[in-house]
């Protein structure tokens, strides 16, 4: 959620910073702003609603030189995205700029007070609300440093935040309460970002923020201290990833070439985890809680939209093949309706991210309930990652596109390894079956890349559909979480209207919304729930609703019943979400695109939600 990006060292910033806020804009791309110290020592800034590449020709670069600045590319929270409410935001007496993620939840308290002092508002935000509450303290203690730790140790709420002053133009001051924030160790130079996307292309290493830190950034050196003023030592760490793993690659969007992707990430979700012949799995970061999660009495998983969906996939996973009770919760919903949850139980986390405030929120409560908590997280180093009692990486590698797939995949796969774990050990899984399963682990990645060599076959589908006002989903079993996160993907890309439902649910009420017009998704492969799915069809199609099916390589029979089949290959049930789940990706992708939607950046929405 928003990009924050920072430079201080000795190139020119403005293009340093251009560059970091683009790699940041699928985190936010309502509005864009830029604050440059020059080297006499005044400040001057640009801001504007918009992306940062419509944006990008107006930054006066004779104006903004310098080599201490700050950018953000927001996703607005208060205040509509226009260009007054985009970060930078300053103080009234334009000494302090500051670019935030996050909410201050008691701005407008605070906005009184600072009032009555006789300062002056010009935004609808609290960004501004805290860029002068930072003026207020500067002007007694005459510190930048101070004045922001005074100011941070007033507000409630989250940030993750980078400020700049004129009085003091020789140093950034970061801070970090609930939003990722980060800076690279480069020669003479230091570069801070929510994000480590932005800061690959200076240095591999980077040094992350814990909630409750700020740092005091110089040319020469850095100081990481808590808002209570305590010393904090920390080793930089080396990113994983690289340049290319973020960039297109030839892929007209970052979406299609994610999914794309899917035979490789997939197989490095499993890689190294499981012995083809014997079916055992390691999951290394599981070590600890392997014991607990075998005896587990009861699992809870959360997460939100995708991760969620996922989620509602790993419950029938472990109920089926472990037989331990397992419950999936919206992490937006966990805390908030007083679980019951007790020091036996193990509670999952789902997140792309590790970042999701909601799903964040959920972890803090289980802890504090003293349930065991294991993540299940792409990015590497955030905070649900380091913060859960153990994990597993899902190793996706970086994913850009809003909507989520790639990780999807690997999330099920992850969830699919850790039942794997739990029934060899439990014996509730037969080993003739465990080593079927494992054994057809290794045909995975080629029976995906199959289906993405058919992509084409989509675009006919997709404009015949184009313009569809609704869409339904419709699954069972394992593949109802599945029709989920189907319609998820149409509606948030195309934001065409779509559901997803059980099938068997349809004739409790939605049925009324057939007719000729509504095009039906069904999922339907060969297995135990094939027949029931085939009369769940002859339903919708008794209504003149439109067929579309998710079907098996070898189903002839499927075609008397569909206006369109779309072919995956067979596979063991618990695998079968993965291959379904990429037709179903692909179909909301082309027709997004027939519809000239923008895939990567669809309205409304940021790819990670930092704010609850
Ligand atoms: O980073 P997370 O997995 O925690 O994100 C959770 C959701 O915000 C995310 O899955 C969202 O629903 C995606 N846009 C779906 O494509």
């Amino acid at each position: 959620m928003c990009g924050i990006v920072g430079y201080i060292g000795k190139r020119n910033s403005l293009n340093i910073l251009i560059d970091g806020l683009k790699r940041l804009e699928y985190r936010g791309y309502d509005s864009v702003g830029i604050a440059v110290i020059n080297d006499e020592n005044n400040t001057n800034f640009f801001k504007k609603a918009g992306k940062v590449k419509d944006v990008e020709e107006e930054f006066d670069r004779e104006i903004l030189q310098g080599s201490i600045g700050i950018g953000h590319t927001r996703w607005a929270t208060h205040g509509e995205p226009n260009d007054n409410n985009a970060h930078p935001h300053s103080d009234d007496n334009r000494n302090i700029y500051l670019v935030h993620n996050g909410i201050i939840e008691n701005y407008t308290t605070i906005k009184k007070k600072l009032i009555i002092e006789g300062f002056t508002f010009s935004t609808d935000t609290d960004t501004e609300v805290l860029a002068n509450l930072i003026e207020y303290y500067f002007r007694i203690k005459n510190s930048i440093e101070i004045a922001v730790r005074l100011a941070l140790n007033e507000v409630e709420g989250t940030y993750g935040l980078a400020c700049i002053c004129n009085k003091e133009p020789d140093k950034i001051i970061i801070a970090r309460l609930g939003s990722p924030l980060m800076f690279g160790l480069g020669k003479d130079e230091i570069i801070v970002s929510s994000d480590a996307a932005a800061i690959i292309n200076h240095t591999k290493n980077v040094i992350y923020l814990e909630d409750g830190e700020m740092a005091i950034l110089r040319r020469d050196g850095f100081q990481i201290k808590t808002i209570q003023d305590e010393d904090i030592f920390r080793e930089a760490q080396k990113i994983e990833f690289n340049l290319e793993e973020i960039e297109k690659g030839g892929f007209e969007h970052f979406m299609l070439k994610e999914i794309c992707e899917q035979p490789d990430t997939v197989q490095n979700t499993y890689r190294g985890r499981i012995n083809f012949e014997t079916g055992l799995v390691k999951l290394g970061g599981l070590d600890s809680v392997a014991e607990k999660l075998i005896n587990a009495k009861r699992i809870i998983i959360t997460g939100c939209g995708t991760a969620w969906h996922a989620g509602l996939v790993g419950e029938y996973m472990l109920e089926q093949y472990c037989r331990i009770p397992t419950e999936v919760e919206y992490a937006s919903e966990f805390r908030y309706r007083n679980p019951i949850i007790n020091q036996e139980d193990i509670v999952i986390l789902i997140s792309q991210s590790g970042e999701t405030a909601d799903t964040r929120a959920a972890m803090k409560e289980a802890q504090k309930l003293g349930a065991t908590t294991i993540g299940i997280v792409n990015v590497v180093g955030s905070t649900i990652a380091r913060e859960v009692d153990a994990g597993t990486y899902i190793h996706a590698g970086p994913e850009i596109g809003v909507a989520s797939t790639k990780a999807f995949t690997c999330q099920l796969m992850s969830l699919a390894l850790i039942t794997l774990m739990i029934g060899k050990n439990k014996n509730t899984i037969p080993d003739s079956e465990l080593m079927k399963i494992a054994s057809e682990l290794k045909n995975l990645p080629e029976k995906i890349q199959s289906i993405i060599e058919k992509r084409n076959d989509y675009k006919f589908i997709a404009d015949e559909f184009k313009d569809s006002r609704n869409f339904l989903y419709l699954g069972r079993g394992f593949n109802f979480p599945v029709a989920l996160e189907g319609a998820l993907k149409l509606k948030e890309i195309s934001y065409i209207h779509a559901e997803g439902y059980p099938a068997a649910e349809m004739k409790h009420g939605p049925i009324a919304l057939i007719d000729e017009n509504m095009p039906v998704v069904f999922i339907a492969p060969k297995d135990s729930t094939y027949d029931k799915i085939i009369s769940n069809i002859e339903e919708i199609k008794a209504r003149r609703g439109k067929i579309i099916t998710i079907a098996n390589e070898d189903d002839d029979e499927i075609k008397n019943y569909s206006d369109y089949v779309l072919r995956v290959p067979k596979t063991v049930p618990i695998f079968a979400p993965i291959l379904n789940s990429i037709p179903l990706q692909f179909l909301s992708y082309y027709i997004a695109t027939a519809r000239n939607c923008n895939v990567d950046q669809p309205r409304n929405l940021a790819k990670s939600v930092t704010v609850e």
